[in-house]
């Protein structure tokens, strides 16, 4: 019955461009109410299933905007607003000419499928007021969810591979998330857990992951809710624990080496301080400035020799 009244609320256009979609809901009973999406804290509106004509005003109608078929929203009759309700006390508004709902600021307890029923207090219908249509819109609201945090601890490490937990981590959203995620092209499946205080509170979400990781891996979590997506990408590198047997040789050998070179430039040093001495004794001045070097460092004994001779003189 809510069904037809939809329908001949309906302009004769939109009738005939979506008689087929209308049949199909008829056929589902009605069952698919239009869906509004809307995040927390925006501005949304959501439209009822009649416009009143420009000769007729609000006062001649009565408007229910009701939630889960009982909780009354927002009503009016004759024109007068009848006393908020609770939980959308400031909150909503009513468009005097196509009836829309405006919901301001959007809340998580806002999800669900409320209903506009229109009733004509001119026309009336066994002794009641003639229901011009009653239709159902539901409202389904989403929170964001923070960027998800990636952490990974090492807990065993081979020459072959890194054992590793992965933790995916984002906070704050609404509805219930997924978490999915990707090591380079392959796809994973993460241990998830939620925490909520309620099904109509924001969501905490945790997935964990067991890797045994091989060679470097880019891996990516990413938080699904609602058509939304938050990912984020880690670069896990494997920790290489390879190297480390080989160093102790390596190292001894250039400590040796190094020993030996050492002995070596000693030994050249002390040779080349008392060969070439001896051996050009008697040749002639021109040497280079390394042998110069030497012979400055040699002056103070020849001085002390010549003035000892002199003194002898
Ligand atoms: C109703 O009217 C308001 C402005 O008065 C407009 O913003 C809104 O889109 C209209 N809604 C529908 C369903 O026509
Ligand atoms: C709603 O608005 C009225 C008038 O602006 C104000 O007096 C009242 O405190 C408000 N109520 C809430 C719950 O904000
Ligand atoms: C939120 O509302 C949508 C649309 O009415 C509904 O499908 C969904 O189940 C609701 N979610 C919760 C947690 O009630
Ligand atoms: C990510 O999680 C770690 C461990 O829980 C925490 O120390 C770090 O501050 C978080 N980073 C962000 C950006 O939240
Ligand atoms: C690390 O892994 C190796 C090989 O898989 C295993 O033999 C060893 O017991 C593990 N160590 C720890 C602390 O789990
Ligand atoms: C990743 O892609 C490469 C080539 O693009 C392919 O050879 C490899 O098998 C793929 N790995 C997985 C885990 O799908
Ligand atoms: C997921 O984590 C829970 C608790 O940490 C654990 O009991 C369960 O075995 C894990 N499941 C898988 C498939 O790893
Ligand atoms: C979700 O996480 C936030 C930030 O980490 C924290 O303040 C809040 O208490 C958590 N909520 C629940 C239900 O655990
Ligand atoms: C990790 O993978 C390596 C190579 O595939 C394998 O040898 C090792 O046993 C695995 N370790 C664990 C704990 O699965
Ligand atoms: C990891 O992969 C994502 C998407 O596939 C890409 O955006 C990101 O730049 C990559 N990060 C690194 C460090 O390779």
């Amino acid at each position: 019955m809510g069904c037809l009244a939809v329908m001949a609320g309906w302009p004769l256009k939109r009738w005939l461009g979506l008689a087929l979609v209308m049949l199909h809901l008829v056929t589902l009973g009605c069952a698919l109410p239009k869906e509004v999406k809307s995040k927390v804290g925006e501005k949304v509106g959501l439209p009822c299933c009649h416009e009143i004509p420009s000769s007729e005003s609000l006062s001649n109608y009565r408007v229910y905007w009701q939630r889960n078929t009982r909780e009354v929203v927002l009503a009016y009759s004759e024109g007068k607003k009848i006393p908020d309700y609770d939980q959308y006390v400031n909150r909503t508004e009513l468009d005097s000419k196509n009836l829309t709902l405006w919901i301001y600021p959007v809340e998580i307890l806002d999800n669900g499928t409320y209903q506009c029923v229109v009733q004509n207090l001119r026309i009336s219908q066994d002794f009641s007021p003639r229901v011009v249509c009653d239709a159902p819109v539901s409202l389904s609201v989403t929170a964001d969810f923070s960027e998800p945090n990636i952490t990974s601890n090492v807990i065993n490490t081979t020459c072959e591979s890194t054992e590793m937990v992965v933790t995916c981590s984002s906070y704050g959203g609404f509805p219930k998330p997924k978490i999915s995620g990707f090591f380079n092209n392959g796809s994973l499946v993460w241990n998830t857990t939620w925490v909520s205080e309620s099904s109509l509170s924001p969501y905490n979400v945790t997935g964990k992951l067991h890797l045994n990781v091989t060679k470097d891996i880019n891996l990516t979590c990413s938080v699904e809710y609602n058509g939304f997506v938050k990912s984020t990408s880690l670069l896990l590198t494997k920790t290489n624990d390879c190297i480390a047997p080989t160093m102790p040789p390596s190292y001894n050998v250039i400590t040796a080496t190094s020993i030996i070179f050492i002995i070596f430039l000693l030994a050249i040093t002390l040779a080349a301080r008392y060969f070439p001495r001896h051996a050009c004794f008697h040749c002639s001045k021109n040497q280079d400035p390394m042998d110069e070097d030497e012979k400055e460092s040699m002056k103070p004994p020849t001085i002390s020799k010549m003035t000892s001779e002199t003194s002898s003189v």
